[in-house]
């Protein structure tokens, strides 16, 4: 029996987790910074670390009390060491560094994308080679996996991530900080009505977001010098659809081409219930594709997936030393091989 505590402070959310054997959740703890970053219209990297500093000993604390465990039979220290926010970075990597000195523990670095792909390990076991559709507010990436812990970025996005997107658009829309939830739910009363432009790629996996961003912006200046009212339901419907619909499908080219046996979502976006519709229909009748996507709370950030991906590493004996630190713009393993 392994048992790690994981940690995670890559953007706004003070994250620690109790995770056995890679997949049981002996406890999650998520401080989300939302509220405080929802007055700016979005995160203050700033002020995201301060918060960071104020919350990591009592979220390690709650995490621990939660699962009944001591430090004495903890086996790790999984932390995200990149990509993210250096100031909010830096906190979880002193923070692990620290407990890890304190309690004789080996370190895990963790890359932060690893994670998101390895938190459908909750919802089953991974089968290989496997896709992986990475959509966060930082990323959108198309990751082909032959083996465990082997990972080919095979698409990504040319501008914005698509989670991006979605917080450019509602803050448009003037539907504030985060966009994807509220898009999300507004988009359900939608009709369709407005047309906007089906991104375009040379590469067929990649991705593009911001001309659609800027077609939306431009659609209500148009309806604006015609003095028609602009209804936010069917524009956050028409933005959705086509954001969406253009990306199933690409996933979809992806899977056919290479074969997997399982598809797997993560990243904040990979909890949008009209994703989860379009990606269910499209995988229904591809035969033996296993499609898993993590429940919705391991899909935004947190730290038992963290705890998941670090179970990986720890096996393989990717062991960090005290002299590392915050990797802001850290790349998936393998991809600069
Ligand atoms: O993975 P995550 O929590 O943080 C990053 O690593 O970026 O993703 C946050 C992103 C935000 O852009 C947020 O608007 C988006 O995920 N998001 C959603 C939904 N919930 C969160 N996007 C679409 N639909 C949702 N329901
Ligand atoms: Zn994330």
């Amino acid at each position: 029996m392994t048992i790690l505590l994981a940690i995670e402070s890559s953007c706004d959310e003070t994250a620690c987790a109790l995770i056995k054997d890679g997949h049981e959740i002996l406890s999650s703890i998520v401080s989300s910074q939302i509220d405080t970053h929802t007055l700016y219209g979005g995160v203050v990297p700033e002020v995201a670390s301060r918060i960071h500093v104020e919350n990591i000993s009592l979220v390690i604390n709650d995490a621990l009390k939660q699962a009944g465990i001591t430090m004495d039979e903890v086996d790790g220290i999984a932390f995200t060491q990149g990509p993210g926010l250096i100031g909010s970075l830096h906190v979880g990597v002193q923070a692990a560094k620290t407990i890890a000195w304190l309690y004789h523990k080996p370190l895990i670095p963790v890359n932060h994308l690893c994670g998101h792909i390895y938190a459908n390990r909750f919802v089953d076991e991974l089968k290989f080679p496997m896709m992986a559709l990475l959509i966060s507010g930082g990323h959108t990436e198309l990751v082909w996996m032959k083996n465990e812990w082997d990972f080919k970025i095979i698409g990504t996005t040319w501008d914005d991530a698509i989670g991006e997107a979605y917080d450019k658009v509602s803050r448009i829309l003037g539907l504030g900080y985060p966009g994807g939830p509220v898009i999300d739910r507004i988009a359900k009363e939608g009709k369709p009505h407005y047309i906007l432009p089906v991104p375009k790629t040379a590469n067929p996996y990649d991705f593009s977001f911001s001309g659609l961003k800027t077609a939306v912006l431009q659609l209500i200046q148009r309806e604006e010098k015609k003095g028609n009212p602009i209804i936010k339901a069917d524009l956050a419907y028409a933005f959705q659809e086509t954001a969406l619909q253009s990306m199933v499908k690409k996933t979809m080219n992806a899977v056919k081409e290479y074969q997997p046996k399982m598809l797997v979502l993560g990243g904040g976006v990979a909890a949008n219930s009209r994703l989860r519709e379009l990606m269910h229909e499209a995988c229904d009748g591809m035969g033996d594709l296993q499609l898993i996507i993590p429940p919705m709370k391991y899909c935004t950030d947190n730290a038992a997936m963290i705890g998941a991906a670090g179970y990986v590493a720890y096996q393989h004996g990717m062991f960090g030393d005290f002299s590392l630190s915050a990797d802001p713009g850290m790349e998936m393993p393998g991809e600069n091989e």
